[in-house]
């Protein structure tokens, strides 16, 4: 079944949520390329995703984008070495679509498949940058669904230090834009009405924060932004003080919780990956913070923030090179724990052998 050819060209299909993605990342000559269509607008008219026309969706523009891929990587089906999907977790009729799909060409072209933890995507994501980050390194995954402190000690070796006990960061700035008539994902949205609030206008409170732990919450904003609101006329000024001070409570604790991390741990590397990572107060905030006390923040590029494959070829092509395949049974995720990922043995330096992955 493996073809053992060398080096390694993996082709990598995403599907976990409304974002269907392929790419082509090649071991020794890096990312060849990375498609990717979003469904915002097909959700846009629902305020959210509707994971039925998710899955529905996926299927009709998953192919096409992996034909593209191939096409644009110049590379034939007999030259990839294997094939990684995103197994979860996510939306599980989202997952099978691209699972389903991976599976059946990895069988028909005779290469091995590999089920990629969405999760594991986003923290690896970095390492398809020039200059990846040195392991070990405290990670900080946000996410639309996720809100996460990691403690990154390699590929596959994580301990998940704080969790949010409610709504992920991602999720609180979506429901706060929801509610200042801003379209979906409101996130984004949210940030470039925040460049013209004045700072300080609205407070919000940092739950959390004057609690020991990691453990983050943001379920308390949505109604501390209801509050705010009651019985004022929501006048264009106040909807820009009011993104603005949404904003900073948000990104201010999750750079305190951040630093907080790395004094618990004595490390001085940061990681900041998912979806939120791609907004510029967070990574203002954090590479000010952080560098300030002698450390250094890493992302990925803005486009490699959000759902993309090539953070799944990444995580999927260091999988299979340590030997790791899937059965021919597809079993997609809706939830699944990061922490019960295997590691995976890159020595003498983890970060140096992944960095070689991309830039021999
Ligand atoms: O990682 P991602 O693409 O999908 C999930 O796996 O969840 O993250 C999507 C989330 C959404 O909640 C979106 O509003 C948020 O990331 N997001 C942002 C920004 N760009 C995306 N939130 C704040 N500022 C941004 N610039
Ligand atoms: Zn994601």
């Amino acid at each position: 079944m493996t073809k053992a050819k060398e080096p390694l060209r993996v082709l990598a299909i995403e599907s976990s949520c409304d974002e269907s993605a392929a790419a082509v990342l090649d071991e020794s000559r890096g990312l060849l390329a990375h498609e990717l269509y979003s469904q915002v607008e097909l959700h846009r008219i629902y305020g959210g995703v509707v994971p039925e026309l998710a899955s529905r969706d996926h299927v009709r523009r998953l192919l096409p984008l992996v034909r593209q891929a191939l096409d644009r990587a110049g590379t034939a089906a007999a030259q990839l070495t294997g094939v990684a999907f995103t197994a979860g977790p996510g939306l599980i009729g989202a997952l099978l679509t691209g699972a389903a799909l991976a599976r059946s060409l990895a069988y028909a072209w005779d290469v091995p498949a590999i089920g990629v933890h969405h999760l594991e995507g986003h923290l690896l994501a970095p390492l398809l940058e020039p200059e990846p980050p040195p392991f070990p390194h405290v990670a900080l995954l946000v996410s639309g669904g996720h809100t996460q402190l990691i403690e990154v000690r390699g590929i596959g070796d994580y301990e998940v230090l704080g969790d949010t006990r409610d709504d992920a960061a991602g999720e609180a700035f979506d429901k706060t834009a929801k509610l200042l008539g801003l379209p979906y994902p409101g996130g984004p949205e949210l940030a470039r009405l925040a460049q013209s609030g004045t700072p300080g206008a609205c407070r919000y409170p940092r739950p959390m924060l004057d609690r020991p732990g990691l453990e983050l919450s943001f379920s308390g904003l949505k109604t501390a932004v209801l509050h705010s609101l009651r019985g004022r006329e929501l006048t264009p000024k106040l909807r820009a003080d009011v993104a603005r001070g949404v904003e900073e409570a948000i990104v201010g604790t999750l750079a305190a919780k951040a630093v907080r991390a790395l004094d618990s741990t004595g490390l001085e590397t940061l990681v900041v990956s998912g979806g939120v990572s791609a907004n510029q107060h967070l990574r203002a905030t954090l590479t000010e913070t952080v560098g300030r006390r002698g450390g250094r923040v890493y992302y990925p590029r803005l486009e490699f923030c959000t759902d993309n494959a090539a953070m799944i070829a990444m995580a999927g092509l260091a999988r299979l090179r340590a030997g790791e395949h899937d059965s021919l049974a597809i079993q997609p995720r809706a939830q699944w724990s990061l922490e019960t990922l295997t590691a995976v043995p890159l020595q003498p330096n983890a970060a140096a052998a992944a960095a070689r992955l991309l830039h021999p």
